[in-house]
């Protein structure tokens, strides 16, 4: 079951303000703290869409100070949709992206999460399935690739694990369309967070 959220909105938004928020990731940060605790201590956990990396090392950290093994692993393939996402006047160029978000992974923290910069597609196969205890989708918002993103990732998830996804709102309807076109109408809402058990 996923626990209720152990901060509040005001503190999620005030940890660590030099990491920029793409859009609202308060409502992740206490999805996270309610739901990490329940993960298995060597569980592998996946962000889908990582941005500048808040929601990421925000799990991160929850799970360090439960001293948990498993991996924090984050997927972004640092694209096109970064470049809407993102409050950058210039668009950066990928790889650079990349760096400053490991830079700033490993000066806060001793052992960073593990950053794969490639499409969710591809990296959904790299896993076996069944070996995840949680994916969070937060990538492409629109509803072919939100519908293939679960498709493959919930596959990917163990038996009483959890797929879970942001931005379940009315900026964008193909969120909504896609989670239940996928997973019916019995999903949980945690503020603009959803989420299934399976
Ligand atoms: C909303 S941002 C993520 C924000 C982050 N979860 C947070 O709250 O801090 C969406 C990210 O998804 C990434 N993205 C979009 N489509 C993707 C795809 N097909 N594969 C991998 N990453 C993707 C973009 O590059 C962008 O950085």
């Amino acid at each position: 079951m996923i626990g209720p959220a152990t901060v509040t909105a005001e503190e999620a938004r005030a940890w660590r303000p030099e990491i920029p928020d793409v859009f609202n990731s308060a409502d992740i940060q206490l999805f996270y703290s309610g739901t990490i605790p329940q993960l298995g201590p060597m569980e592998p956990m996946v962000e889908v869409g990582v941005g500048y990396g808040r929601s990421l090392l925000w799990a991160h950290e929850l799970r360090r100070q439960r001293c948990h093994l498993g991996a924090t692993l984050g997927v972004d393939n640092f694209g096109e949709d970064f470049r809407r996402w993102s409050k950058v006047a210039v668009p950066c160029r990928c790889h650079l992206q990349w760096s400053a978000l490991v830079k700033r992974m490993a000066g806060t923290v001793d052992r960073p999460p593990l950053l794969m910069t490639c499409a969710s597609l591809e990296a959904a196969e790299l896993f076996e399935d069944g070996e995840l205890g949680l994916v969070m989708i937060d990538a492409s918002h629109e509803l072919p690739d939100l519908v293939a993103d679960i498709a493959a990732w919930r596959r990917k998830v163990r038996r009483g694990g959890i797929i879970a996804g942001h931005d379940w709102c009315d900026e964008w309807p193909g969120v909504r369309e896609a989670v239940v076109d996928q997973l019916g109408g019995s999903v949980q809402l945690f503020g603009t967070v959803w989420a299934f058990e399976l």
